[in-house]
């Protein structure tokens, strides 16, 4: 059974997903452990609930590669396979990176390479964009920079508010994530440089 490492910073929805559809047996996998660099988050406090290995390491004042080391040290004592960000605020370092190559997986809410970084619904908003959604990528050395492995769009309403297009935006993201995972865990992915296809 492969491997499952989940990075969060927060409220975990997307963490919840995926553990629904593990346990549904909808993905191929286990989750392995559910990290997290903020200790009072609330998708830890879920991890635990559900008798998953939890592990909270701070990442305040620390050097970011020194952080990373840790995090990669708890994910190899797990030998986890596909490290999974959802939700985890941080840019990862080179060395993280080159630890997992092609086995780390964000989630992000706008449709890369449209208003990376933070607060994408509200740069969407305010960019007046007719159609938004989310993303799921391969990580790489940038911030959110890496090759796409799946995408949903999703409509903006005039009377969207940042909260309502957020929500709209997250169900995709539950749905997609999960369907990322599979798609890598199955091997059923080819890389074309940038360009990740569904093999033949
Ligand atoms: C999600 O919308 C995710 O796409 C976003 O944070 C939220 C976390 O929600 N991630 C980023 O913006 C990363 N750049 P969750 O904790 O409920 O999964």
């Amino acid at each position: 059974m492969k491997k499952l490492g989940i990075l969060l910073s927060g409220r975990g929805s997307n963490f919840e997903a995926i553990a629904r559809n593990v346990q549904a047996g909808r993905i191929p996998a286990e989750i392995a452990v559910v990290i997290s660099n903020k200790p009072d988050a609330v998708g830890l406090a879920r991890a635990k609930e559900m008798g998953l290995q939890t592990r909270c390491i701070t990442s305040k004042g620390k050097e970011r590669e020194a952080f990373d080391r840790q995090v990669v040290a708890a994910l190899k004592e797990f030998r986890v396979d596909l490290v999974c960000l959802a939700g985890f605020m941080r840019i990862l370092s080179p060395y993280f990176v080159r630890e997992f190559p092609r086995r780390i997986l964000n989630v992000h809410p706008a449709l890369l390479p449209a208003f990376p970084g933070e607060n994408a619904q509200r740069q969407a908003l305010d960019y007046g964009v007719k159609f938004a959604g989310c993303t799921v990528h391969l990580v790489d050395e940038g911030v959110d920079t890496g090759p796409i492995v799946c995408q949903a769009v999703v409509p903006v309403e005039d009377n969207d508010t940042e909260q309502t297009l957020a929500a709209r935006i997250l169900k995709e993201e539950h749905r997609i994530y999960s369907e990322a995972i599979c798609l890598l865990l199955e091997d059923r992915l080819r890389y074309d440089g940038r360009r990740v296809v569904l093999k033949d």
